[in-house]
């Protein structure tokens, strides 16, 4: 069988991503019956961190050693990528020694550059285009608070970024509508929305994006890579913040999500992030379980 790669949530059907999603829900259980489940004994993932990272790293390390293998933190300045050995050089040679490699890293060309050059499975941990382990993650935990996400009204408050495209992502993948809301010049990629344009729409207004919707989601102004236009995005975002009457606005069942990290009095004030509808704890939790079930999917059914 041919290697899959997991670089956007794409390269799975929603038939597999649904099988994931009710594996991550399995998995959690096990683990919080204290089951011991160990499918990828004698297996190594290579993680290759080029950004920062806590909940990435922190879970997909844990998560290797939950299924009995084992994770390699590789960052980049302490390996030869850094100092510039060749993206198709380094995939050749890391996937021979090892199982599955997550990347984290700037430009999306470089992980389809590592997949193509890999002969082992190539994750995608966050580039500036995607980010599609986190949404694994999200759709876990909407399913578990609320039941199925099909057929129902997320909204995107802010930057046009990874995340937001992940969404879009998942609107098509998991059946839902996507609502966006962003200044102008922070729009998502508007291939991706066109493509998806049955589904998503963009809406300028904050309120009006977020009128009865299910699900209000956000991330920070300025990603990695972005920290010294954070002055002039807190400008160009100060209608775009989602603070208690943006949530009153919304379904009165509706959740709060947020990939974290959240910078409090900027894209959400600390009322809405720190209240009960907001899911961010669990939603950041399930970063192992769904991952798992990922690495499970992956790394078994590669061999
Ligand atoms: N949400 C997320 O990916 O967090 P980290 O940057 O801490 O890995
Ligand atoms: N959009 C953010 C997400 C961090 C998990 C970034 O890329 O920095």
């Amino acid at each position: 069988m041919s290697v899959r790669h997991f670089l956007t949530l794409k390269d799975l059907t929603s038939a597999e991503l649904q099988q994931i999603m009710q594996r991550g829900i399995e998995l959690k259980e096990m683990h919080k019956r204290g089951e011991i489940y160990e499918p990828l004994k004698n297996q190594t993932l290579a993680m290759i961190f080029e950004k920062s990272s806590t909940r990435t790293r922190i879970s997909f390390e844990s998560g290797m050693t939950q299924l009995g293998g084992h994770a390699l933190f590789l960052s980049s300045n302490d390996t030869q990528l850094g100092r510039g050995e060749p993206i198709e050089d380094s995939a050749r040679v890391i996937s021979s020694m090892v199982d599955g490699i997550m990347i984290r890293t700037f430009g999306h060309d470089i992980v389809e550059t590592f997949a193509q050059h890999s002969s082992v499975p190539i994750i995608n941990a966050l580039t500036d285009d995607y980010h599609p382990c986190q949404l694994l993650a999200d759709m876990q935990t909407y399913q578990e608070h609320r039941g199925s996400i099909k057929g129902k009204t997320v909204t995107w408050v802010g930057d046009g970024n990874n995340m937001c495209h992940s969404y879009i992502n998942a609107a098509a993948q998991y059946d839902f509508n996507l609502r966006i809301a962003c200044p102008e010049g922070y729009d998502p990629n508007m291939d991706l929305v066109a493509e998806h344009s049955a589904r998503v729409e963009i809406i300028r207004n904050t309120m009006d994006a977020t009128e009865n919707t299910d699900l209000v989601v956000t991330d920070v102004w300025a990603s990695m890579g972005q920290e010294e236009e954070q002055k002039l995005r807190e400008k160009a975002f100060a209608d775009y913040q989602v603070n208690q009457a943006v949530m009153d606005n919304a379904d009165q069942n509706a959740l709060f999500m947020h990939c974290l990290p959240a910078h409090r009095g900027e894209e959400v004030t600390a009322e809405v992030i720190d209240a009960s509808d907001s899911v961010v704890w669990d939603e950041a939790e399930n970063r192992l379980h769904a991952q798992k079930a990922l690495l499970e999917f992956l790394m078994t059914t590669a061999k």
